[in-house]
């Protein structure tokens, strides 16, 4: 038999494959709230407007609330006949209220009421991620605060580079978590334009009230070219990429992290709870949860792909094409909030090892910079024959075997006979860290003025 919903030029229903492809309830049912509500929002401003009577509006929107209950208790049975949950709830409605539920399509079309509920749903999800972000970010402002003047080795190439604090690097994925925050609300801002009454493509002769239902949905205002209305995605698109950028700052994070837990390291030891082990070496801790995160940017960014690919070279306005939307966005959110969560679980359990990370700042000569420094300090010399006497003093130690503060003074002299004792003072680690004040810098001072910054900041 042909559609109840579209059905009137048919003869013959779908073939069996055709829909198996067509049909989208399988996963848009997951937007039956947002559905539910663009439609009640749409039900009151068609009564507003006098397109409907008062009495059918309210037998919609009675009715829709009903519809919902029976969805969230599990009590609905979808059916792929009905392709979507568009046509799901509305046929729903009609088995419950009758006649006025035919009217509820007026003035809107599946194309506008397939934007306006996506886009309700994305909004929501912004407004999660902005709220993991900042629980991710305040773990790794008391992980910072913590230790705001514990030495550790900075890398550039993973080799050691010069001593930073544990504060600061913590402090460094604060700063990238807090553009992906701004990013995201961003995006949110832009995104807050209400498609529904765009119709099919062109408007509608009905005399509609967008200010009101775009209201109603808490959005900004109508938005204002029907055909863009109905054929944008670009919400969705500034939702992935952003949750891809995003989705990359936390994976790098778990490359440290799996880096810092291995036994060579020991700079961090990762709780139990966000470990597994191994069936086979009983000694393994394994940061699963890290590697997981590390590996998540793998979906979000390949639905990013996904979904650019889909829209590129759509012709104005809705083509079928735009229904593979939606899965590619569900499974990055989903997954995007896993992460974030993981990440926060971890960073507030883990402990940064102390001693471990001292140690591991002083050795590699992880303040030759600082010895360069002191030669065109203290001695005037230009800074690149600084660092060349600084090389030859690193080849010394490096043939003895000893780090640089192992040097005996003539050791030194014997390389540059101006050298004098006051240069062991700036060979400390700790020393090193505190002397860099520059704004930004590891300094624990200027790490200590960034956290009460950023705990004003998201106060
Ligand atoms: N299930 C469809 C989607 O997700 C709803 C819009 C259908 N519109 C249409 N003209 N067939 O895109």
């Amino acid at each position: 038999s042909s559609n109840a919903m579209w059905g009137g030029r048919f003869a013959a229903g779908p073939d069996a494959i055709m829909e198996a492809i067509n049909a989208s309830i399988g996963f848009d049912q997951r937007m039956a709230a947002q559905d539910i509500a663009g439609s009640r929002a749409h039900a009151a401003m068609l009564a507003a407007t006098g397109i409907v009577s008062d009495s059918d509006a309210s037998a919609m929107r009675k009715g829709l609330l009903t519809v919902l209950s029976e969805i969230e208790a599990g009590r609905f049975e979808f059916s792929t006949a009905l392709e979507d949950i568009h046509m799901n709830v509305e046929a729903r409605l009609k088995a419950l209220i009758g006649e006025p539920a035919g009217r509820l399509h007026t003035g809107r079309s599946r194309n506008d009421q397939v934007a306006t509920d996506f886009k309700l749903w994305v909004r929501d999800q912004i407004d999660a991620a902005i709220e993991g972000i900042e629980a991710l970010i305040a773990a790794l402002l008391d992980q910072a605060e913590a230790g705001a003047d514990w030495v550790m080795p900075g890398f550039t190439h993973l080799q050691t580079a010069q001593p930073v604090t544990w504060g600061h690097h913590m402090m460094a994925y604060v700063e990238m978590l807090g553009r992906d925050r701004s990013r995201f609300s961003d995006a949110r801002a832009r995104m807050n334009e209400c498609p529904l009454g765009a119709a099919a493509l062109a408007g509608t002769s009905f005399p509609i009230d967008r200010e009101m239902t775009a209201r109603e949905l808490g959005f900004d205002r109508p938005a204002a070219n029907s055909l863009d209305a109905v054929s944008d995605r670009d919400f969705a698109l500034e939702f992935l990429s952003t949750a891809s950028i995003c989705a990359m700052h936390l994976s790098r994070f778990a490359e440290e992290l799996v880096i810092w837990s291995s036994a060579q390291f020991r700079f961090v030891t990762l709780s139990d709870r966000f470990s597994t082990g191994s069936s086979i070496m009983p000694q393994k801790k394994n940061p699963d949860a890290a590697e997981l995160i590390r590996a998540k940017i793998g979906r979000i960014f390949g639905a990013n792909v996904a979904l650019m690919t889909v829209m590129k070279g759509l012709p104005l306005a809705y083509s079928k094409d735009m229904q593979e939307d939606k899965e590619q966005v569900f499974d990055a959110a989903d997954n995007l909030m896993l992460a974030l969560a993981a990440m926060e679980g971890m960073v507030k359990d883990m402990t940064a090892n102390r001693d471990n990370l001292a140690a591991a700042a002083g050795s590699g000569f992880s303040t030759a910079t600082d010895l360069a420094d002191w030669l065109v300090r203290a001695l005037g010399m230009p800074f690149r024959d600084a660092h060349h006497v600084t090389g030859s003093l690193v080849a010394l130690a490096e043939s003895r075997g000893c780090d640089l503060p192992d040097l005996t003074l003539d050791d030194m002299k014997g390389v540059h006979g101006a050298i004098t004792d006051d240069v062991f003072s700036v060979l400390g680690v700790q020393n090193s860290v505190a002397s860099r004040m520059s704004y930004g810098g590891t300094a624990p001072d200027q790490v200590r003025a960034q956290i009460a910054r950023w705990r004003e900041r998201m106060a």
